[in-house]
């Protein structure tokens, strides 16, 4: 029996591999750096299966160069690395891990929140280059009240909803705008549905869960950030492009916002002398959204049983592509 060979991108669990090896051959990419373009196209030339990564490119010459390929598993929830159509077009099913990290997603989206409103980072530098020199002072290091302010969600999905329910926990009044209107959420939790010039207009914190789409590419321009409150502090979680980072800096320079604490850049690593990284109002994160022990590991053991599912012809767990079923008859 053809035992299937499967690519697996980056180092993962131990446990998900070991699943993967029970059904099929298995290679795992060595380093820590991504493979190049070419190196990823010689990787996947002749395997039946990859569980790849949000940083592997998978477009129109990458599925050229593996004309084996019956199932992609991503482990992340964001697909805007892959050519989706294009996949679906040659038959290959692609899975994802949505769910299992919202929590976990959204515990960070806070902390950023929390961190940017409180300037939690600013005044722990500070406090270590050893300028604690008066112990306490009314005036010093103001911030801002999360308590009781209003927060803005753009994109109620699973990690806009955890994090909406995060703020309900901090006595915020939630406003939303996302693609579809969510009647039973808004009756379960008192969120409000309003047009996205609304949630700009009177969020005092605006957070960011939407993929990232053509519609959503730069989403959160100069004319945005310009109808945003003065004291209004902008959260990303969900992906760099979203924001048009050039206007971000010119918002969080010239006062049109408050602060930013972003989890995901354009480009991607940020390079270390982007000027944003100089701003005092600005806590940043190195895209670690979901990074916590417990959903990293469900992550790979989610993408690992996609994975398997699609070698073997059956349905995925998680699946982007569902309408591909029909027609490879499973
Ligand atoms: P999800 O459940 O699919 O939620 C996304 C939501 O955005 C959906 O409710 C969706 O549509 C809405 N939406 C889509 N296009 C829209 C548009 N043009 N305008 C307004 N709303 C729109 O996904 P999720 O699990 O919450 O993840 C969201 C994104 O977060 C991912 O795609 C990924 O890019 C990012 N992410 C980042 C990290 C990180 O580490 N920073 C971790 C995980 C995910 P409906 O309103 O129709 O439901
Ligand atoms: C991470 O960024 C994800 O999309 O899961």
């Amino acid at each position: 029996m053809h035992r299937p060979r499967v690519y697996v991108t980056r180092q993962i669990f131990p446990d998900a591999l070991d699943l993967i090896e029970k059904s099929a051959g298995l290679e795992v990419w060595p380093d820590d750096e991504p493979p190049t373009p070419e190196k990823l196209q010689e990787a996947l030339a002749d395997v039946d299966g990859a569980l790849i990564n949000v940083m592997d490119r998978i477009d129109v010459p990458l599925l050229d160069a593996a004309p084996n390929l019956k199932v992609l598993s991503q482990v992340a929830v964001g697909l805007d690395n892959i050519d989706l159509p294009e996949a679906t077009k040659r038959g290959i099913l692609v899975g994802y891990t949505p769910g299992v990290l919202a929590k976990a997603t959204a515990d960070l989206a806070f902390a950023l929140l929390l961190a940017a409103a409180r300037r939690v980072v600013e005044s722990d530098k500070w406090v270590r280059e050893g300028n604690w020199k008066i112990s306490h002072h009314p005036m010093f290091w103001l911030g801002s009240e999360v308590n009781g302010s209003t927060l803005g969600i753009i994109g109620l999905g699973g990690i806009g909803l955890e994090t909406a329910k995060r703020g309900l926990g901090f006595d915020m009044k939630i406003i939303y705008h996302s693609r579809t209107r969510k009647p039973d959420l808004e009756a379960e939790y008192g969120f409000e549905y309003a047009e996205p010039d609304r949630v700009l207009a009177e969020s005092d914190f605006l957070s960011l869960h939407v993929p990232l789409t053509p519609e959503t590419h730069h989403y959160i321009g100069e004319k945005q950030l310009k109808k945003m409150k003065p004291t209004a502090i902008l959260v990303n979680m969900s992906r760099g492009p979203v924001v048009d980072t050039g206007a971000l800096y010119k918002a969080l320079t010239k006062g049109w916002i408050a602060g930013a604490g972003l989890d995901v850049f354009d480009p991607e690593p940020i390079p270390a002398d982007h000027p944003i990284l100089r701003l005092d109002n600005v806590v940043v994160l190195p895209h670690i959204g979901s990074a916590s022990i417990r959903s990293r590991r469900e992550m790979c053991l989610l993408a690992a049983r996609n994975l398997l599912a699609g070698l073997k012809g059956e349905r995925l767990e998680q699946c982007a592509n569902p309408e591909l079923y029909e027609s490879l008859g499973i």
